[in-house]
């Protein structure tokens, strides 16, 4: 299971001013991934207020915060002119955050102890708390790891669980701190994202993204098609666009897109092929949402078939796989991804289409589901990386799957 992440927070108050967070460090080796949470939420439009536990320190510099968050980053509990740092903190936050959240630390905040400027904090604030565990495996499977963090649970703490994946020291399995990505999508979601300021992370971003059923025709009349809606796609293309990025939708449908989305409509697999690859080449990220036909009738009849011929004898040809073939001609940085829409055996399939048409990360969605995927208005989806990352995202608007899918792609794009 990956992390599992609620898109939607509570309705915010228009006008309120920048929402404060706290974003406690503590001394793991994913310390230097806070750096990047902590980046993503001043883009977002948070007052980051960084603490740093003085062993934090030996593993990531307090001057990296000093830069990067609202205000300058506090280690100590006797830094500030202020003998009660702990208590403005506490009190201010409208969250605290921590990032890695170390068994030592667990262990101190689910007993109490507030012997530090963070523990003090956390013992200090009213406000949701966040923890994201990240340690070697042993540890996080640890009774005494797991009792503490139920003890945090029952007291109403959110966890953004650790993933499996590569290690400190090489070793690989359970206990990596969850995506940046992931941790932001979830702090930003219990703030509440509407009075956040728009997101502008994919200015300068050209993003190419597929919608919609293929049809696939018998005849002048009939066709071979799909449930697909393309809303998915669709929403994919407005997030993409509200978010900065030039987006060219190439698209089946003919749903109403945000003025600034250049539409290209297409009809068959074939047709959405050529879009696509001529597309494809220019593009720093390219999505396939489209559900493209599997197979089509090897003959289109220019004139249409009538009762009086008989029961036709319909023979079937495979489509060009277009997101394989997009896989093979994917130019360095190019972030790709692809959907998977299953009804069983869902990750098993999702993981292995990762590699057969090499994707940067496989979006999958179990279409038997209520509320889930063709022609909803809600969806359910997890995002397997080819990194090995797994992140679920609970039932939610398509919009705001759209938004936990960018975030994803985001992460994988270059230094810009
Ligand atoms: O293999 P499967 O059809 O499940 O893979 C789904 C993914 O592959 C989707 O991203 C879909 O857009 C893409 N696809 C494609 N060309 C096809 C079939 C699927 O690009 N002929």
């Amino acid at each position: 299971m990956g992390d599992r992440l609620n898109v939607e927070g509570p309705v915010p108050t228009d006008g309120e001013s920048a929402p404060f967070v706290v974003l406690g460090v503590t001394a793991g080796i994913a310390a230097y991934k806070a750096v990047e949470v902590c980046r993503r939420l001043v883009d977002a439009g948070v007052h980051v207020a960084p603490v740093l536990t003085e062993r934090a320190t030996h593993f990531i510099g307090k001057t990296t915060f000093d830069a990067l968050g609202s205000e300058d980053a506090q280690v100590g509990l006797w830094d500030e002119a202020s003998p009660i740092p702990h208590t403005r903190l506490g009190q201010r936050a409208d969250l605290i955050v921590v990032v890695p959240a170390t068994a030592d630390l667990l262990a101190r905040y689910a007993g109490g102890l507030a012997d530090d400027l963070l523990t003090a904090t956390l013992v200090a604030t009213a406000a949701p708390v966040v923890v994201c565990p990240a340690m070697h495996t042993e540890m996080w499977e640890h009774p005494a790891v797991q009792h503490n963090l139920g003890l945090l649970v029952s007291r109403g703490v959110t966890v953004v669980p650790p993933e499996e994946g590569r290690l400190a020291g090489g070793d690989v399995g359970s206990g990596r701190l969850a995506e940046p990505a992931a941790i932001v999508e979830a702090v930003l979601g219990l703030l509440g994202r509407r009075h956040l300021r728009s997101r502008s992370d994919l200015t300068g971003v050209r993003l190419l993204v597929s919608a919609g059923g293929t049809r696939e025709p018998i005849d002048p009349v009939r066709f071979i098609t799909n449930r697909s809606s393309g809303k998915q796609g669709h929403a994919l293309a407005n997030a993409a666009s509200r978010r900065g990025a030039e987006v060219v939708l190439v698209t089946t449908s003919d749903r109403v897109v945000d003025p600034d989305v250049v539409v290209e409509q297409v009809e068959t697999a074939a047709d959405m092929e050529v879009a696509m690859l001529a597309r494809a080449g220019t593009a720093d990220v390219v999505v396939m949402a489209a559900a493209v036909a599997d197979f089509r009738p090897k003959v289109a009849l220019d004139s249409k078939l009538h009762k009086s011929d008989g029961v036709p004898d319909l023979v079937l040809e495979a489509t060009p796989d277009i997101l394989s073939e997009l896989g093979r001609r994917r130019h360095e940085g190019q972030v790709l991804v692809g959907f998977a829409a299953e009804t069983d055996q869902v990750p098993e399939r999702a993981r292995a289409k990762l590699t057969d048409k090499g994707v940067d990360l496989m979006v999958a969605n179990d279409v038997s589901a209520p509320g889930v995927g063709f022609d909803n208005d809600t969806n359910e989806v997890t995002i397997f990386g080819v990194d090995g990352s797994v992140t679920d995202v609970t039932l939610s608007a398509k919009d705001a799957v759209a938004d936990a899918i960018l975030d994803r792609v985001c992460a994988l794009l270059p230094p810009r």
